[in-house]
């Protein structure tokens, strides 16, 4: 059987991160996949998570299976964080996912079911994980217009002429905040604008949202995604706790889907656990009963959200002193860009051969479209990082 298969591609965020542990040298920098370091190169359990925890561990009565969607006190508590009071709650069906990529598998699914002949609209670039999974899930796959590599900002215009012709078979995958791969992000009146011509063209929002908390802030980050749920009619949206709750391992994600009615809302919720039962049953619950512990307790989502505003104010505080020590040594302002970009990551503009040159003179690693993430670098690196960029772009 197996003899009719060829080699799948290798997925290249993990394929570096694999490229990376393997290498000795000493002061490695690692900018590659998006994990959140402290200043010693660690990815810690948050303190609020950790207690959390250590409530379930020892106030668990029962391992029993929990239902298709999951954590329903969890679910509740991830729409109110993302959706706030955008949108009534009887039009608002949530389940939860394993992880924010599971969640974005569920809804692909489910909107494959309902517009086979729809085109996912994806954004130039966008996480690499993205078109391949629009593609399994059977759409046809386009871009729209998104980064430009000489301001390093959006090319909004072109973005708005190219969602300005879309249609009611488009589906149009947004980041809603802290955009990934290029850290260049919609400004609230650019939102506004991308959420006008949307309703005028009836194409289908899914907004990918990651990183909430990791941009401007927690009510801030949710900005694009409220307006699209105060304006549009249905939509859907995959939120993670990878980032944000730091449960990368734990797999904690939820699939959201907005319908016009309530009516609407549970057939396509009857569709989206069908496709659930159809494919893993239900969800592990552990992760996500340590989210819905900390969103219910008010001490514990004090503390979760202080811990979530110092890793934010960290990876700002690495982009300005970044592109400071890149400005000292160059003299010159082509890498300001990363003090004004937001989220865990932004896109260099390095070609690939800087890329590899940092690779094998610097011990210095990223992608190898030199998306970078800003939230692996320690303090100290920061100096020899911009040493390092600095005599590779002479
Ligand atoms: C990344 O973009 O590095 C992260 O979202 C991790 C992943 O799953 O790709």
């Amino acid at each position: 059987m197996f003899e009719t298969l060829s080699k799948a591609p290798q997925d290249k965020i993990f394929a570096l991160m694999a490229e990376i542990a393997a290498d000795n040298r000493p002061g490695k920098i690692d900018l590659g996949i998006g994990v959140y370091k402290d200043d010693d190169g660690n990815t810690p359990i948050m303190t609020a998570v950790k207690k959390a925890e250590e409530r379930i561990v020892s106030t668990g009565k029962t391992k029993t299976y929990i239902g298709v969607a999951g954590n329903k006190g969890f679910a509740n508590a991830m729409v109110k964080l993302s959706l706030g009071d955008s949108v009534a709650a009887d039009r608002v069906r949530a389940a939860q996912a394993p992880g924010g990529t599971g969640a974005l598998w569920v809804l692909l699914t489910l909107l494959k079911r309902a517009n086979p002949d729809a085109t996912v609209w994806i954004s130039d670039p966008s996480w690499p994980n993205h078109k391949p999974m629009a593609i399994a899930a059977g759409f046809k796959v386009a871009e729209y217009p998104y980064f430009d590599p000489t301001t390093r900002g959006v090319r909004f215009d072109d973005l708005l002429r190219t969602l300005d012709g879309l249609g009611k078979n488009d589906i149009v995958l947004l980041h809603g905040c802290c955009h990934n791969p290029t850290g260049a992000n919609l400004t609230h009146e650019q939102w506004d604008q991308v959420v006008a011509s949307l309703k005028r063209t009836g194409a289908f929002p899914l907004v990918d949202m990651a990183y909430q908390g990791f941009g401007d802030g927690l009510e801030e980050d949710a900005y694009g995604l409220r307006a699209i749920a105060r304006e549009i009619e249905e939509f859907v949206c995959a939120t993670s706790c990878s980032k944000n709750f730091g449960l990368y391992r734990e797999r904690v994600g939820c699939a959201m889907l907005i319908g016009k009615n309530a009516t609407e809302a549970d057939t396509a919720n009857s569709q989206m656990l069908n496709v659930i039962r159809g494919a893993y049953s239900q969800p592990p619950d552990h992760g996500a009963e340590i989210v819905r512990m900390i969103l219910e307790d008010d001490a514990l989502r004090q503390e979760w959200m202080d811990e979530l505003e110092a890793m934010r104010k960290r990876m700002v505080h690495n982009r300005t002193a970044l592109s400071e020590a890149i400005r000292k040594r160059s003299n010159s302002t082509d890498f300001d860009f990363v003090a004004d970009h937001r989220g865990m990551f932004s896109l260099l503009g390095l070609d690939e051969a800087t890329v590899d040159h940092l690779k094998a003179e610097n011990a210095v690693y990223m992608l190898d479209d030199s998306r970078v993430n800003i939230a692996g670098l320690a303090d100290e690196r920061i100096e020899r990082l911009a040493d390092a960029i600095v005599s590779a772009t002479r």
